[in-house]
């Protein structure tokens, strides 16, 4: 384990904000991980783990130490005729190892294709598209606890996984790495979710005439290509902020004044509201200041057209959250984990 001193970000970060690190350090193993805990490096000052950097706003420069994750291997620990239960490096590149599982005809992780980032943040967030979520896959999640360098396995349950959040995000914030996941998938009987329209109707447009594994992800892709910033070409770190849920009363008032408002139900007399849609309203969508703005074809995504700064965009959201809270009276709150 190397740690340097006055490292820039910007490649490890999709945004591509410029921030600078004043140590940064690379996570290959186990080994590397307790080797850090030990370190007085570690001990003395802030710390930020980090995996693939798209799903973070980095708003100046970090005056600590940055670990990036990079363990990796993918590991069949039990194979029968019905299921695959694998365990994966926290450092495995996530769509990469979807599309190993696409290749190998597994299915439960399809609708999760091409969302970039690690397989050992994926359940920071409980990352989640097209009517699947990695908590109807996750067996199980292997982490380091950084006070006391002690292995846990936190099963399904004890990650509480809900809507973009798990325990990770709240109750143990930054007290664990996590260093690998163990998924369940099918090997036959596959579940397919195509609850969303778009998928199925994408999947007769690409010339298939019933749903697999690779059907899917290949619909899934075809779709996210079209309607997502790649943060290649523009940076961003997909969408900035959550959808909310509000209460039946507020939305039943407020499809008296806006009748187009799009709503789902979501349990207990409370609806999902796609925070794109209010964004949109507020007039958001598209607008631009100088280097940063709102995407023009997605209005969730705030984007970093080059040389943009982080606190600018952390400016810009909390605009957009106020104008939203004025015209509706709904909080936003933002989904990219702000640094
Ligand atoms: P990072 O951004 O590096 O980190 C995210 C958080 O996790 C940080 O708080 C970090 O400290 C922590 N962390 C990372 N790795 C570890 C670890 N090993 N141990 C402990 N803590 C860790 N998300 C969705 O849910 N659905 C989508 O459809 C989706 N689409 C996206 C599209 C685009 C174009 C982009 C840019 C992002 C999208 N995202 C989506 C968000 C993002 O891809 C996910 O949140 C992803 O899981 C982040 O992975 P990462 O490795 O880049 O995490
Ligand atoms: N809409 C607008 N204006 C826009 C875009 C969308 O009004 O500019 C409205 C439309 O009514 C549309 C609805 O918003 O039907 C939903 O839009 P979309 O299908 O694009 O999905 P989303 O709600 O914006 C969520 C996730 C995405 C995930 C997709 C697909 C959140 C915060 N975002 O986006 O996840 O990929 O659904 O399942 O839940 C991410 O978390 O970073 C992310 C990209």
């Amino acid at each position: 384990m190397i740690i340097q001193k006055n490292v820039s970000l910007a490649p490890f970060n999709t945004f591509g904000m410029q921030a600078t690190a004043k140590e940064f350090t690379v996570l290959h193993s186990i080994e590397d991980v307790q080797q850090l805990l030990a370190a007085d490096d570690f001990k003395k000052q802030r710390v930020l783990i980090l995996g693939g950097g798209s799903n973070v706003l980095l708003t100046k420069n970090f005056d600590g130490l940055v670990a990036k994750v990079e363990i990796l291997g993918k590991k069949v620990i039990h194979k029968d005729d019905e299921q695959v239960v694998l365990h994966v490096g926290a450092g495995e590149n996530w769509h990469a190892f979807v599309m190993y599982c696409v290749d190998n005809n597994w299915g439960g992780i399809e609708n999760l294709s091409l969302i970039p980032g690690t397989v050992g943040a994926a359940p920071m967030q409980n990352i989640g598209a097209y009517g699947v979520e990695i908590k109807d896959v996750i067996d199980s999640v292997e982490a380091i606890d950084v006070h006391s360098g002690a292995m846990r396995t936190f099963s399904n349950e004890e990650c509480r996984f809900g809507y973009r959040e798990s325990i990770f995000k709240q109750e143990v914030k930054d007290q664990y790495i996590i260093t690998g996941v163990t998924l369940r998938l099918t090997t036959k009987n596959h579940r397919f979710n195509s609850s969303y329209g778009a998928v199925t109707d994408t999947m007769k447009v690409l010339g298939y005439h019933e749903a697999s594994v690779r059907a899917i992800s290949d619909a899934v892709i075809h779709i996210r290509r079209s309607k997502l910033p790649d943060p290649a070409q523009i940076g961003n770190a997909g969408s900035f902020f959550k959808n909310p849920t509000i209460d039946a009363a507020l939305y039943e008032s407020l499809k008296k004044t806006y009748i187009d408002i799009p709503g789902y139900t979501a349990g207990n007399n409370m609806f999902k509201v796609p925070a794109a849609w209010l964004i949109e309203q507020c007039g958001w969508k598209g607008k631009r200041f100088n280097n940063i703005g709102v995407h023009q074809h997605q209005a969730l995504v705030l984007v970093n057209y080059g040389g943009g700064e982080g606190e600018k965009i952390w400016e810009l959201a909390m605009k957009i959250q106020l104008s939203v809270k004025e015209k509706f009276n709904i909080t936003l709150h933002p989904e990219v984990n702000v640094v």
